[in-house]
């Protein structure tokens, strides 16, 4: 995938996809990944359906948030960079370049082959109101409510993921330079559809 500073993604097929019930049968944790590429379209549809913005009149968003506080930010980790997802725009932006997956996978090694990662950041600072113990709780839930709808997506595509708590946050923060309020909370592989 060609690295822009700014990549304007494509309108969502909303028609895509299998019933959900049928995308619910088939949700399942991948372990084992596939190292298939993922098109831009794909991703495009994917980032939507995680959560862009579904009523551009009232700015609100697939996935649900606390407070309307639209708190979760989606990170695209790369073979080549790290991309933000900006829903508003429904673009890509560029922040660093390079391959950062594996600050993500850890020892988890096997989950390298697929070639993106989607990273859930929520930034808690967007809640108005509530003990920090609480806006914490938040994030995570909406977080949550983030991964459900990748997971939900790619059941429905035929695609391998898998939710994960587990990552270098540390090093994370200090490579996109994240604020104190912004929490990463989970990630998650995504190889295409497997010809398996
Ligand atoms: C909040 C959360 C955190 C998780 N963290 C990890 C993780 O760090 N590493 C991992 O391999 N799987 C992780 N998982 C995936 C679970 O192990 C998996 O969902 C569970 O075994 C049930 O399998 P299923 O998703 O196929 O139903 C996590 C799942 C959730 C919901």
């Amino acid at each position: 995938m060609k690295m822009d500073s700014v990549i304007i993604l494509g309108k969502p097929d909303v028609k895509r996809g299998v019933p959900v019930m049928t995308a619910l049968a088939q949700r399942a944790s991948v372990r084992e990944f596939d190292s298939v590429e993922i098109s831009l379209k794909d991703l495009s549809d994917l980032l939507w359906a995680a959560n862009g913005v579904n009523r551009p009149e009232e700015g609100k968003r697939t996935a649900p948030s606390a407070q309307n506080a639209q708190d979760v930010d989606i990170f695209v980790f790369t073979k080549d960079a790290v991309l933000f997802y900006n829903a508003m725009k429904h673009q890509l932006e560029l922040v660093t370049d390079g391959d950062h997956r594996d600050l993500l996978a850890g020892k988890q090694v096997e989950s390298l082959k697929a070639p993106v990662f989607l990273l859930l950041v929520s930034d808690i600072s967007r809640f108005r109101f509530g003990e920090e113990e609480l806006k914490i709780q938040w994030g995570a839930i909406d977080a949550g409510m983030v991964a459900e709808n990748i997971l939900i997506f790619c059941a429905s595509e035929g695609f391998q993921t898998r939710p994960r708590a587990w990552m270098d946050r540390n090093k994370i923060k200090a490579l996109l330079k994240l604020r104190d309020t912004q929490i990463p909370v989970l990630n998650l592989p995504v190889s295409a559809r497997s010809t398996r």
